[in-house]
């Protein structure tokens, strides 16, 4: 019996089979192949059941559950293989977009996992509040940081900031996590900031832009033809982004909560279309003075392919 990756709360185990996975930012299995010949049932933890396997690809179905799981072994720093390692996407892809911001007084980061991000941004604060809603994590996060006595960790439910004063926080980050949970979520977190958030303080936070593509044709496309289109890399997928969240809708929530965009970079994330997003905002009491910058921006990926050649070559 082969055991493979646990993820998405999901932990599979399959007898006979090669695996050949094709990997995709968090998500290890769900597009790996196999040389089935037969489908499989495949069992999974909990209730969930995945289904069979055809022509040579197998496909996970599940029941939502509240909570993913990830599988932390190399504490994240595998996303970060398109740029060759978490200190060279730091250096050459976050840090250069939210360089204007740091140093500062109070950063609040939601979502750190095993802290791929705070190791870099501790040493940009007076103190950081780290809030994820996996205890694994928070430990995690606790042990690594232990030494670095501004920077606390809190579990939370997933959506309620409650543990951080008001108007106290100076910027708020996310990087790679806010791009799977649904609009309900990122709102109750865009309400949270409304009030956490200093006047004046910022957000820089990646979420998912797929909702302005799930109305398109290629989304209409039947699985058994978009399939194969895929794996001739015709066509791109969705990397779990969430449907229901989109750059547009990300700008109306931010305002309804006294949050103005100041840019928003759509990014393609590991394929052609531009399905994720990178926003920067402010709190602010007035109206806007400005309206929100849209860049698109579908040479993300290159930049990683570019940091990553860079990385190697020069260590730096
Ligand atoms: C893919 S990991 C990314 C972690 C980290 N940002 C990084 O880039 O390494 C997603 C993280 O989001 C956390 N998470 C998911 N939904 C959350 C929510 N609603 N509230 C807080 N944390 C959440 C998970 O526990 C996990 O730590």
């Amino acid at each position: 019996m082969l055991f493979i990756r646990e993820k998405h709360g999901l932990k599979i185990h399959v007898s006979a089979v090669r695996f050949r996975p094709q990997p995709c930012c968090h998500c290890h299995v769900e597009r790996s192949e196999t040389s089935l010949s037969r489908p499989l049932v495949f069992r999974s933890k909990g209730s969930e059941i995945l289904r069979f396997a055809q022509n040579d690809t197998y496909e996970m179905v599940w029941t939502r559950r509240e909570k993913m799981k990830y599988d932390w072994r190399e504490a994240g720093e595998e996303w970060s293989a398109p740029w060759g390692s978490s200190a060279a996407q730091w250096t050459g892809t976050i840090f250069p977009r939210i360089r204007d911001f740091l140093p500062t007084g109070t950063i609040l980061e939601i979502a750190p996992g095993f802290g791929r991000w705070t190791h870099y941004l501790k040493d940009y604060c007076q103190q950081l509040w780290a809030v994820d809603r996996s205890s694994e994590c928070i430990e995690a996060c606790r042990r690594r940081f232990a030494s670095d006595s501004h920077v606390r960790c809190y579990l939370n439910d997933g959506r309620s900031l409650s543990m951080i004063p008001d108007g106290a926080v100076d910027f708020v980050f996310s990087f790679d996590s806010f791009v799977h949970p649904d609009r309900e979520i990122v709102e109750a977190y865009l309400r949270e900031l409304g009030t956490k958030l200093k006047i004046g303080g910022k957000g820089f936070i990646h979420h998912s832009n797929f909702g302005e593509y799930v109305n398109t044709t290629r989304e209409r496309l039947p699985e058994a033809l978009a399939k194969p289109l895929i794996k001739l890399k015709l066509l791109d997928w969705a990397h779990h982004r969430n449907p229901s969240m989109s750059a547009d809708l990300f700008r109306a929530l931010c305002a309804q909560h006294g949050l103005h965009c100041i840019t928003q970079e759509l990014v393609n994330w590991r394929g052609r279309r531009l399905i994720d997003c990178l926003s920067l905002f402010e709190r602010s009491e007035s109206a806007p003075q400005n309206p929100t910058k849209i860049i698109r921006n579908p040479n993300f990926m290159r930049e990683a392919v570019r940091i990553r050649r860079q990385w190697r070559q020069t260590g730096a």
